[in-house]
C-alpha cells in the first residue's frame, strides 16, 4: 500500500500520525504540521467526548475547522483510552462503563456511541469501538475479548452512517498467533477499507512484539493499509516498515520532547544533561526542521535548563519531523530497492550512538 486517498487529500504510506489527543498535538501549530510533513492526524474520542463535548466539535464542522488543521484526521474509538488511563469501571456485552477523569461523574461508552461521536468529530478515518486487553492477560480472557470486539465491529459498521469516513477495523489477540490468526479470521470477512493491528506495545518486550506484527501483517491484504496502533519509538518504525507496517502513531516524539529529549540517528540526545550546554551545533545537521535550521544545542539545552515554553515546543518540533524524516527515507529506499541496506545503516549508527 504506498498510497490512499481521503476525502481531505491522499496520503502516501508509511507514515507516521502526530498526536493530537485534545484537539491539538501539544505545541505544535497547524502550519508547523504542514511544513515538517505530518500527513495525518490523531484524534481521541474518549478526551473530545469529555470535553468540549463532540457537539461543540460538530459546531465547527468537525475537527479541522475546529483545529484550524485542514487536512486528514484519523480517530481513535475512546476504548483503548479508558483502560490505558485506568479509568474502566464494568466491561460488558454492551460496552463500557467508565468514570470521567473529569468530575468523576459515570459515561458509558458503546459502539453505538463511540460511531456517534466519530461522526461528529468527522475524521476521515474513524476506529471500530474494540477491547485492548492489558498485558498480560489469560488466553482465555483474550479469546473472549476478541471475539466481542468482533461483534463490536459489526455493530460499529451497522451505526455507521457517513460513507465518506472510511472505518477501520482492529485486529487483537495478543502476543499469541493462535489467537492472532482467530481476531483475523473473525475480523477480515468485514473487508473494512483498513487493518489496524492493536494490543500490541502495552507492555510486552520488542522480542515479542515484533513476532506478532510479522504474523499479523503477512496475513492482512497488501493493497490496504495497515495500521499499527500506538508504536513508536524509531527502532519500532524501521522494524514495523520492515515488516509490512503502513501507518504508525504514538505521543512518544512530543511526550519525550517535553521531557528535553531530542531524536536523531545517534539515538536519543538529552537536552538536561552537561553534553549539549556548550555544543554550538544544531540537534541534527541533516535535519529541515526550523529547530535545526535556527538553534544550537546549547541554546536549545538553555531554553529547557530555565523552563521556558520554547524549548518543549522546539524539541517537540524537531521529534516530529525527525519521525517524518525517517519514514520518508525508509519509504525513498524502497522504492529505490535498497531498503534492507538503508536499515541496517540506520540500525547500527542509532544502536551504537544510543549505547
Ligand atoms: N491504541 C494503541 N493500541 C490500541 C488498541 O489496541 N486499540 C485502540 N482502539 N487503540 C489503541
Ligand atoms: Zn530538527
Amino acid at each position: 500500500m504506498a498510497q490512499f486517498r481521503t476525502p481531505r487529500g491522499t496520503v502516501t504510506t508509511p507514515m507516521f500520525m502526530p498526536v493530537g489527543t485534545q484537539g491539538t498535538v501539544k505545541g505544535i501549530s497547524p502550519d508547523e504540521l504542514l511544513a515538517i510533513g505530518s500527513q495525518m492526524i490523531l484524534g481521541n474520542t474518549y478526551h473530545l467526548m469529555l470535553r468540549p463535548g463532540e457537539d461543540l466539535v460538530a459546531a465547527h464542522g468537525g475537527l479541522p475547522g475546529f483545529t484550524a488543521y485542514p487536512g486528514p484526521f484519523l480517530t481513535d474509538s475512546g476504548g483503548f483510552q479508558v483502560m490505558s488511563l485506568g479509568h474502566m469501571r464494568k466491561i460488558s456485552e454492551e460496552g463500557v462503563v467508565f468514570k470521567s477523569h473529569l468530575d468523576g461523574s459515570l459515561v458509558d461508552l458503546t459502539p453505538e456511541r463511540s460511531v456517534a461521536v466519530q461522526e461528529a468529530l468527522g475524521a476521515d478515518v474513524i476506529m471500530a469501538f474494540d477491547e485492548c486487553p492489558p498485558f498480560p492477560a489469560e488466553r482465555e480472557y483474550i479469546t473472549r475479548s476478541l471475539e466481542r470486539t468482533v461483534r463490536w465491529l459489526d455493530r460499529c459498521l451497522s451505526a455507521k452512517s457517513r460513507p465518506e469516513q472510511a472505518l477501520f477495523a482492529i485486529v487483537q489477540g495478543g502476543i499469541h498467533p493462535d489467537l492472532r490468526q482467530r481476531s483475523l479470521d473473525l475480523t477480515l470477512p468485514f473487508a473494512t477499507p483498513g487493518f489496524a493491528i492493536g494490543g500490541l506495545a502495552v507492555g510486552e518486550s520488542k522480542a515479542e512484539m515484533y513476532p506478532a506484527v510479522d504474523f499479523t501483517t503477512a496475513r492482512l491484504p497488501a493493497d490496504k493499509p495497515r495500521y499499527l496502533m500506538g508504536v513508536g519509538h524509531p527502532e519500532d518504525l524501521v522494524a514495523g516498515i520492515a515488516l509490512g507496517v503502513d501507518m504508525f502513531d504514538c505521543v512518544y516524539p512530543t511526550r519525550t520532547g517535553r521531557f528535553g529529549y531530542a531524536l536523531t540517528d545517534d539515538g536519543r540526545l538529552n537536552m538536561n544533561s552537561s553534553g549539549p550546554r556548550r555544543d554550538l551545533r544544531p540537534i541534527d545537521e541533516d535535519c529541515d526542521c526550523y529547530a535545526c535550521r535556527h538553534y544550537t544545542r546549547a541554546y536549545l539545552a538553555h531554553l529547557v535548563r530555565a523552563e521556558e515554553m520554547l524549548g518543549p515546543r522546539m524539541l517537540s518540533l524537531h521529534n516530529l519531523r525527525y519521525l517524518h524524516r525517517l519514514v520518508e527515507r525508509a519509504r525513498a529506499s524502497i522504492e529505490q530497492g535498497t531498503f534492507v541496506d538503508w536499515a541496517t545503516d540506520w540500525g547500527l549508527r542509532y544502536f551504537k550512538g544510543a549505547l
